[in-house]
């Protein structure tokens, strides 16, 4: 595992949009597995300002996106499709048709759920997926739990992941309960991941992941099973590191 600590989110977001650009320069139809949260932010939009250089294409480009919330529509503005279309999608060329996000308003949803899998069995395998991590240790939104699912599936959300997410919402009750993410099986099963985290409040959880057993009350500890993991951290979120 290789884990990189940068003194200045700047540094970060060069870092993480600078593997994702060699990866897509080398192959152009690479297939990118992207994340939502405040964490990756600052890295979409150093790809976008490399796209608008005219260093990069997104044309041949694949993305699944971990997760969704369930019951909210695909344009309400925190749905995880706009939070995709706002900082990254609407400023690239990646055609409509190549970015895939779970239908967290689909009729039936454990349908949904399937049809996701099918079309990331379609894709083979992630080339890279981009991986924040809750508080708790959450990664997509497979919660801490005594078991975990490998596969696309409908999670009940944990009342601090609703609280923690509620600064985008006026209300907590206008948090969605349940949620559509990507199981850890899909997640390990990337070819690399790319595990970012920043501030303070991340510090502990994430040394406890890298550094401590592997638990599924700790999904993100999974990843030290992977064989190839990119960790950025910021000087808050990696102090225990030092
Ligand atoms: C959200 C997302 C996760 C994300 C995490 C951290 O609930 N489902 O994919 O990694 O919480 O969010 P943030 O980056 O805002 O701290």
């Amino acid at each position: 595992m290789n884990i990189l600590t940068f003194k200045t989110n700047e540094e970060l977001n060069e870092a993480g949009a600078g593997i994702i650009t060699g990866l897509i320069r080398t192959n152009p139809r690479a297939v990118l597995g992207l994340a939502t949260g405040s964490t990756p932010i600052g890295i979409y939009e150093e790809l976008v300002r490399v796209y608008r250089k005219g260093l990069i294409s997104f044309k041949s480009v694949t993305t699944f996106n971990l997760d969704e919330y369930a019951g909210l529509p695909a344009d309400h503005p925190e749905s995880y499709r706009s939070f995709m279309e706002r900082h990254l999608f609407s400023h690239i060329d990646l055609p409509a048709g190549q970015s895939h996000i779970p239908d967290g308003n689909a009729p039936d949803l454990e349908a949904e759920c399937k049809r996701y899998d099918r079309l990331l069995e379609d894709a083979k395998q992630i080339d890279l997926q981009i991986l924040g991590v809750g508080h708790n240790g959450h990664i997509g939104f497979n919660e801490p739990d005594h078991a975990l699912r490998s596969g696309t599936h409908i999670v009940k959300l944990r009342e601090t992941t609703r609280e923690a997410n509620a600064r985008f919402f006026p209300t907590l009750d206008a948090v969605p309960t349940h949620a559509l993410t990507m199981g850890v099986g899909t997640i390990l099963k990337a070819k690399t991941i790319l595990f970012i985290a920043r501030g303070a409040d991340k510090a502990e959880i994430v040394h406890e992941a890298l550094t401590g057993p592997i638990r599924t009350e700790l999904p993100a500890s999974l990843l030290q099973t992977h064989p190839n993991v990119v960790v950025l951290l910021d000087a808050e979120a990696g102090r225990l590191f030092a």
